[in-house]
């Protein structure tokens, strides 16, 4: 089926839904692993919304991803209790590692870093989560530990 198709098909899931452009988004990133610019002007159409607003949402969250990820999504906490413990430090240490800001994935798709707000692991910050895995006490060299002994 086509991307439009593919949209489409999520749209009608949805049906019922009211205000349903959020749920809609979060199923259309689970079906392609992100959200292509192509998807904007069918939601648009399929929703009656202008392009804007639905560009406008899809670039307000975070959760949102407009190419695909790497092979590894490497999150990294940036709320107080973290911050207290050097999280500043680890996000400028990954940031110089991989090469990309946050929010960015390396042109070689292997990493793409984001920030989080509090993973529920403040005894143990910098707190990072890498592909949903929760890691503690994180900083540079660990960092580049977990990343080169993951298997995939
Ligand atoms: Fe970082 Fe809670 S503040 S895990």
């Amino acid at each position: 089926a086509s991307v439009a198709d593919r949209v489409r098909a999520v749209v009608a899931a949805h049906r019922d839904d009211r205000g349903a452009l959020l749920p809609i988004l979060h199923d259309i990133q689970a079906e392609f692993g992100y959200i292509d610019q192509a998807v904007v002007p069918v939601l648009a159409e399929e929703l009656n919304m202008s392009r804007a607003d639905v560009h406008g949402v899809i670039t307000f969250y975070s959760d949102f991803r407009s190419e695909p990820a790497g092979a590894a999504t490497v999150r990294l906490c940036r709320a107080e209790a973290c911050q207290s413990v050097g999280a500043e430090r680890l996000v400028a240490d990954a940031e110089q590692v991989f090469g990309v800001k946050l929010g960015q994935t390396t042109p070689d798709r292997s990493v793409t870093l984001q920030q989080v707000f509090c993973l529920g692991n403040c005894a143990l910050g910098p707190a990072a989560e890498i592909n949903g895995r929760p890691f503690g006490r994180v900083d540079r060299s660990r960092l580049i530990e977990i990343l080169a002994s993951r298997e995939t």
